[in-house]
């Protein structure tokens, strides 16, 4: 339990599968319940993270440098905003965190597993999210998002298809060895399916 009953949750999926405004509609459900909550995003959510971010999403760069980028815009973002916000009892809602970098870094560009354990049990060990929303589906649905939102795609905007679906299953292997902290979204269905289901877990909360 944290303070005041608070809850880090995190949000989690391939590019395209939708997350964006069922954040938006998850902060304002906890909001209009007088939560006070911050909104963040990973790489990011701090000024140096979102330097950080700048780098990983559009230089090329060796893969153990990516995931190294990562931890460390992640590690700050624990120090400087995650952590304190949890401490002082404010809900945190993030657009990714570290079961991002098991899927995409592990799953789709192969970093070893190992080193991805290092990594995680040095910037963050023995914690985890509260509870984390996998937004699940076909990396071809996907892919067809994307492309309509998109005119200057990123480094991993611009990935194949098989990619994504290697970061798909990376992230299913993740939520099936921690299933008490995932929910799985099926993602390929319309908005308002995916806010009822939301909104359905919310409500478990404040029971
Ligand atoms: P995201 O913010 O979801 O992208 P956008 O704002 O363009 O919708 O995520 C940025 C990208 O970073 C996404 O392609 C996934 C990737 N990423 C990793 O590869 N590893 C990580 O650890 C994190 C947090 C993100």
């Amino acid at each position: 339990m944290r303070a005041g009953g608070a809850k880090f949750i995190t949000f989690e999926g391939i590019d395209g599968a939708g997350k964006s405004s069922q954040i938006e509609f998850l902060v304002r459900q906890l909001v209009e319940r007088g939560c006070s909550v911050i909104q963040t995003r990973e790489p990011g959510g701090t000024p140096l993270g979102e330097r950080l971010r700048d780098l990983v999403l559009h230089e090329a760069m060796d893969l153990e440098t990516e995931a190294l980028l990562m931890f460390a815009a992640r590690r700050e973002h624990l120090a400087q905003r995650i952590l304190p916000a949890l401490a002082a009892g404010q809900w945190v809602v993030s657009d990714r965190f570290t079961d991002a970098t098991y899927a995409y870094q592990v799953g789709g560009r192969g970093l070893a597993e190992d080193r991805f354990r290092a990594l995680e049990a040095w910037v963050h060990p023995g914690f985890q999210p509260d509870v984390t929303f996998l937004f699940d589906l076909p990396a071809e649905v996907a892919a067809g998002r994307v492309a309509q939102g998109t005119d200057r795609p990123d480094r991993f905007e611009r990935e194949q298809a098989e990619f994504f679906e290697r970061v798909r299953a990376a992230y299913l292997r993740r939520a099936t060895a921690d299933g008490q902290r995932f929910r799985i979204i099926g993602a390929d269905r319309n908005r308002e399916a995916i806010a009822a289901d939301i909104e359905a877990e919310v409500g478990t909360w404040f029971r």
